[in-house]
């Protein structure tokens, strides 16, 4: 959804510009992010270095082999004439710790580690224009900036399972992390829908779990040689990047199975799925031959992967077949275990020991808490952040990537640059700790093919940066703005297709007195932005002229479709908001369910606020509970004919999110006494017509009522438990609900 900018806030350009200088000389900027720790920018405006494109470049010995590379990472070219880049070793600076001063002698850089002197070369070409291919005489202010991270590892997680995604496409976004002094590629490279890593003694994992069948019919997969594992490893690492490749065990296994059907308990044959969600088919805890294949396979892989830590996956193990598979059961009793939980823990300390062996570490999602955490492991905390809470009480270490702000995956509806920013890695209690390594930013990639990927990723990742870069008392969300709106020119310079860092428009309903009509008021979130407007209703789309200029009012159920442009040019697909009018909207609400921190819905008003959930479950307007029931009531300003109600159910099993059991609509004249029953029992959940179906979407249900009536409610009975053919058998599921639609005369 690419779309450039204008240098909007030239006031906020930080610039240094000498009226007593030629005019061809250009101003650079300061806006540097990752924040620096300290920037001591000299406010003497003669106090500058011109810079024609050329470089004279003096390496520390030490980091000869680095050369190249660091010289082709700044625009410009190597010339004895030009001027001065000094980079030095020094005793006594933080492992990516660097200074980097600008005087009139050049540029000079210290460092200890190569990995400081990398980011202050990456300090000053943040300084410089974007395009490398730019002419021109640049002015570089007098500086002294002084450098460390706040945390060691910081992270983006690549799913190039779910989609695969092309060598050239990896290492470019290795680029990207270099850019904003992110040091870790967490490459997700096996997965049940794809197997991505060439694996000499188990060939059929790529030829046949690389590869699916979609659909429609096409094939979808690939994989990455060994060969080009070992080159994009080596282009990481001058990069500063440590890839650290998560292997999926127990869970998450299907492609693997799908090549190899011995490894799963029951051994059936089974193909690489192509929908989403989690499996019950892992790997068998009770056959030997399963911890000798990964063993071989992990040998491979290290061989492969340089790095210290090798991340094992552990979440999302269903343990049905564990349950009745008679080889799991003999180990569970061998070992002396209690149940399939301690299996579990016992599975990865067998391969956290194999690993400790070869001098490796392990690090495992948040799951491998449960049953007890292995000595020596790492936990990846991505349920909310008590994962990692545990384990640092635990004496252990912690990566924090909780879905709340660190799924790049989910739209900027539920997570914007705002929200990213305001990430805190370290909770209450554990400041300085020193266990919390830093955090990571997931790109699962089931609903983001390769072409999507920049539209999620960017901007999000650059708040990330400076979240797990600078200090926490250099947080400055306007100053990040500002910094931010600079930063789109370099993003467009690199042709980053970075999506929205918000919902471009603020969407407000009112109800307009009980006419069953909605005032709609529409804000620019964003600045620069132009659309139409029309309501759609019924598949007709009429034109709302002026919307972004006054109120409106809808009636009746529809969609608000925008279609916006930035500078003229239209971006990315229209945004529809659906709508209804009702004579429910904004009426006291009171409600029998707590609001869930995940899916409040628009919270306490959520389910009579005039705006209906879409097809996208984490649109913010599904109010949602987890395990349990979820009843509302609304008081009406004053008794009417109502005709009928309705109440919006997502289904999708595949993320555990079903429909009631049961659910009743009443209506009543005192709140006191009411009518309507349970009268409609649900036979959809885990009947078997569901089994087969895939099915994800919206469900609506609608009751005639005929009867005057002052007060409504609705209520629905959680399913309960994932039922037995699920995947996530025994697990609680969702309900999802919006919203209480009361039609009236
Ligand atoms: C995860 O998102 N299942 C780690
Ligand atoms: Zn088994």
């Amino acid at each position: 959804m690419g779309y450039s900018r204008l240098i909007g806030h030239l006031i906020l350009l930080t610039v240094v510009m000498s009226s007593c200088i030629q005019p061809e000389v250009q101003p650079v900027t300061r806006a540097i992010i990752p924040a620096p720790t300290a920037a001591n920018w000299s406010e003497d405006s003669k106090a500058q270095i011109h810079w024609n494109g050329d470089w004279h470049w003096t390496i520390d010995t030490e980091w000869d082999k680095r050369q190249i590379v660091w010289k082709a990472w700044l625009p410009g070219k190597s010339n004895p004439k030009g001027l001065s880049i000094r980079m030095e070793r020094a005793v006594g600076y933080a492992v990516e710790g660097y200074s980097l001063r600008i005087d009139d002698d050049g540029v000079s850089i210290e460092a200890s580690e190569e990995a400081g002197a990398f980011h202050a070369l990456t300090t000053l070409r943040w300084m410089l224009p974007p395009d490398s291919d730019n002419e021109g005489t640049w002015a570089l202010p007098h500086v002294s900036i002084s450098d460390a991270p706040r945390f060691e590892h910081r992270g983006l997680l690549l799913d190039c399972c779910r989609h695969f995604m092309d060598p050239d496409f990896v290492m470019r976004t290795i680029d990207l992390l270099a850019l904003h002094k992110m040091n870790v590629l967490h490459w997700h490279l096996t997965e049940d829908q794809g197997w991505r890593i060439e694996v000499g003694a188990y060939p059929e994992l790529t030829s046949t779990g690389a590869w699916r069948a979609e659909d429609d019919g096409s094939r979808h997969g690939g994989f990455y040689t060994k060969a080009q594992i070992r080159e994009i490893v080596a282009y990481a690492a001058d990069r500063n990047i440590t890839v650290i490749p998560e292997v999926e065990l127990p869970g998450h296994s299907r492609a693997a199975i799908a090549a190899y059907p011995w490894l799963s308990c029951t051994g059936d044959s089974l193909e690489v799925p192509h929908d989403w969600g989690v499996f019950k088919d892992i790997y068998c805890a009770g056959e030997d031959t399963t911890f000798r294949f990964l063993e071989t396979v992990l040998l491979e892989v290290m061989d492969l992967f340089p790095s210290e830590y090798i991340h094992i996956g552990g979440d999302e193990a269903p343990k049905v077949r564990w349950e009745s598979c008679p080889k799991c059961q003999r180990r569970i009793q061998e070992e002396g275990l209690h149940d399939a939980h301690e299996l579990q823990s016992w599975f990865i300390t067998q391969i956290g020991s194999f690993l400790a062996d070869h001098g490796r570490k392990l690090i495992g999602w948040d799951e491998i808490l449960e049953g007890g955490l292995p000595d020596g492991a790492t936990v990846q905390s991505w349920r909310g952040m008590q994962g990692g809470r545990d384990a640092v009480a635990m004496g252990r270490d912690a990566i924090m990537s909780p879905t709340s702000h660190c799924y790049f995956d989910y739209p900027v509806e539920s997570i914007d640059l705002e929200r990213v920013y305001g990430f805190e890695p370290e909770p209450e209690g554990l400041e300085g700790s020193g266990r919390i390594l830093g955090g990571e930013c997931n790109m699962w990639s089931e609903r983001a093919p390769q072409e999507l990927v920049d539209s999620k990723v960017f901007p999000r990742i650059v708040a990330m940066s400076e979240v797990l870069w600078s200090s926490k008392s250099q947080r400055d969300w306007n100053g990040f703005q500002e910094r931010m709106e600079l930063h789109y020119s370099r993003l467009d310079a690199w042709n980053v297709d970075y999506g929205w860092e918000a919902v471009p428009i603020d969407l407000s309903c009112e109800a307009a007195a009980q006419t069953g009509r909605i005032t709609v008021e529409l804000d620019r979130a964003i600045s620069g932005i132009e659309g139409d407007v029309s309501w759609e209703t019924e598949g007709i789309q009429s034109r709302i002229s002026q919307a972004f200029d006054a109120p409106f009012e809808v009636t009746g159920e529809g969609a608000l479709v925008v279609e916006l442009r930035r500078n003229d040019a239209a971006v990315g697909k229209p945004w529809r908001f659906p709508l209804a009018g009702h004579v429910g909207v904004f009426q006291p609400v009171e409600l029998d369910h707590a609001l869930n921190a995940y899916y409040p819905g628009g919270g306490q008003q959520g389910l009579a606020d005039g705006r209906l959930g879409s097809m996208d479950f984490r649109d913010g307007c599904w109010q949602a509970t987890h395990g349990e029931d979820m009843g509302v009531r609304l008081s009406l300003n004053e008794e009417l004919q109502v005709d009928s109600l309705s109440m919006q159910f997502y289904l999708y099993q595949d993320a555990w999110i079903f429909v009631p059991d049961s659910v009743r609509f009443q209506w009543s004249l005192d709140g006191e006494n009411w009518k309507g029953d349970w009268s409609i029992q649900t036979e959809w959940n885990g009947a078997d017509s569901f089994v087969q179906n895939e099915i994800q979407g919206v469900i609506r249900l609608a009751v005639p009522v005929n009867s005057r009536a002052k007060y409504i409610r609705f209520e629905a009975l959680n399913p309960g438990p994932c039922p037995l053919w699920h995947d996530a058998a025994s697990s609680d599921s969702w309900l999802f609900l919006d919203e209480l639609v009361v039609h009236a005369n």
